[in-house]
């Protein structure tokens, strides 16, 4: 169905009562869920193994929230059997009813939003404001990409000689799996999920482990739609087990993967490979990592700097591909910056994101909190602990730390860390800290606050990354104001929410008539 032109979904309101009340009643009611094993969802059918594995609340690992039955080679098989049984009448099925599938299902997220959301506040650290906003992305992309289906269905003419017609058309590729990380754990995954579905292509859906809860919600979402079985399969399922296995599978045309840059890599690599009864080469979209930078220049206003930086930097304890990890700040204002955010930083209360005061959280489990304090012990051996927070309780706490004296050739320069930590880098000129922002193999997101025209103008030209943000916070991109993704390192493929993003997903075709 046609539906008017797209508008974002508006991010919420904590003053509104109903808002405030609706948080603490979603969480509540969750927990009476706990103890609970989720299936897998094959064919439109639930399916459930022995092997399943512990998801827990990272603020409190004792919480057991549920145990999620865990694909091996034999349930990915059958999740390819019924998405090839699917392809031939989904493919066919017309762009516009594709679509519709999207639109029910943005209004389904959009009447669950506070359950969505309260599945994220404990499976994964997010603070109610991060949850919200991350359903809001997902019905975004499904509200985009059902029109943006629409618009690429219809065949478009080419050229006018006389005596022929040509016209220009796009298909399906084929099966496509989608691999998802945990750090957006709905958005993320409903976007690679419905650009394969509304371009034709049957889905066999990895979560991630970490996150697996919040990934049934896609089960959920689209049977509730109506989606014919077979068009999207939930696959959590230990990588070890079956992540080499799904990407190797002959009949996959197709991989659209968020996540880390070796992760990434060694997918593209797995996925050049021909295997026996493979009849096409593999497209692999991978959204990958960064190592973004914000300039803070001599004349940049503090007042704005000094939250947008803090928040970039530690708003869901830095867990997002797109997080400031490295602030530059000019000389003339280095001690005035570091002064105020240091106080900014020390001003803030940690502590689980499900109440609501608390500015930062736990990372997501045990491993990342120990990747971060290797992380941090690096930090303290290049630089000067400017800040270091103290961590409450026996969560899986990383504490905030910003840390001085890095320089570019340093690890903590260099490595994505994904977690609470800021180094900081003092630059003599612009000039110079345009050079250190651009010092990285990742090309994601960065910022600059600066008054100066001339200096803004500069950076639009030589601070070469996917999404630069000027005199604002570097996280949040929006759906199709913002179009999100990177380049080097960071990731191949369109960007996400954006105009080119569905063409990936589909083989362009042209019949030429002679009339
Ligand atoms: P990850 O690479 O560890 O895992 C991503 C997914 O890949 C998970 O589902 C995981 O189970 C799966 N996986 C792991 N090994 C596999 C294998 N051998 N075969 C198939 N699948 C396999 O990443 P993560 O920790 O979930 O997410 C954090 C990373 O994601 C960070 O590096 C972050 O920068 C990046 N990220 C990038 C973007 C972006 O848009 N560029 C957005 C979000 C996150
Ligand atoms: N799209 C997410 C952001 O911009 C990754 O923060």
């Amino acid at each position: 169905s046609q539906r008017a032109g797209f508008k974002n979904m508006p991010l919420v309101d904590f003053t509104v009562p109903e808002a405030r009340m609706a948080f603490p009643e979603a969480i509540a009611r969750i927990r009476t869920q706990r103890g609970r094993t989720w299936p897998l969802f094959i064919n439109g059918r639930e399916v459930v193994t022995q092997d399943a594995i512990a998801s827990y609340n990272p603020a409190d690992p004792e919480e057991i929230l549920g145990h999620v039955c865990q694909a091996g080679r034999e349930e990915v098989d059958q999740a390819l059997q019924a998405a090839q049984q699917a392809l031939p009448s989904w493919r066919d099925t017309s762009p516009a009813d594709r679509a519709a599938y999207l639109f029910k299902a943005a209004d389904i997220c959009r009447r669950r939003v506070y359950e969505l959301s309260a599945w994220q506040v404990l499976e994964v650290g997010k603070q109610w404001d991060q949850a919200y906003n991350d359903v809001a992305e997902a019905v975004d992309f499904l509200e985009y990409y059902g029109r943006e289906m629409i618009r690429l269905g219809t065949p478009q003419r080419m050229g006018n000689a006389p005596g022929e017609v040509n016209e220009l058309f796009y298909q399906a590729k084929g099966i496509a799996a989608v691999i998802a990380p945990w750090n957006f754990p709905l958005a993320i995954s409903v976007g690679m999920v419905s650009a394969a579905i509304v371009t034709g292509n049957p889905v066999i859906y990895k979560p991630s482990s970490l996150s697996s809860l919040v990934g049934y919600g896609l089960v959920e979402i689209f049977q509730e739609a109506g989606l014919p079985a077979g068009v999207f399969n939930y696959c959590p399922g230990r990588s070890s087990v079956m992540g080499d296995y799904l990407v190797e599978h002959p009949q996959i045309s197709l991989i659209a993967f968020t996540g880390s840059v070796d992760v990434g890599l060694r997918i593209m690599d797995k996925a050049a490979k021909v295997h026996p009864g493979q009849d096409q080469c593999k497209r692999v979209i991978a959204e990958m990592g960064g190592k973004n930078a914000i300039i803070i220049d001599d004349d940049a206003d503090l007042d704005e700097a000094v939250p947008q930086v803090l928040y970039s930097a530690f708003g869901f304890q830095g867990q997002k591909c797109s997080a400031c990890s490295r602030v530059i700040v000019l000389d003339a204002i280095y001690d005035r910056f570091m002064d105020r955010l240091r106080d900014a930083a020390l001003s803030v209360k940690i502590g689980p994101g499900e109440h609501p005061g608390n500015f930062m959280g736990p990372v997501v489990d045990r491993n990342q909190q120990q990747n971060v304090l290797a992380a941090i012990a690096v930090a303290k051996e290049e630089g000067r602990i400017a800040v270091q927070r103290e961590v409450p309780g026996n969560g899986c706490y990383a504490p905030m730390t910003i840390v001085e004296g890095i320089r570019p050739e340093h690890r903590t320069a260099q490595e994505e860390i994904f977690g609470p930590v800021l180094a900081v880098m003092r630059a003599k000129d612009f000039t110079e800290a345009l050079e250190m922002a651009n010092n990285s193999r990742f090309a994601l997101t960065g910022g600059v606050f600066s008054r100066s025209p001339k200096r803004l103008e500069q950076a639009r030209k030589d601070f070469r990354v996917g999404n630069l943000y000027l005199n604002r916070n570097n996280t949040g991109a929006l759906v199709y104001r913002q179009p999100f993704g990177g380049f080097k390192m960071s990731g191949v493929g369109s960007k996400a929410g954006g105009p080119d993003y569905l063409l990936q997903f589909m083989d362009p075709r042209v019949i030429t008539e002679n009339t």
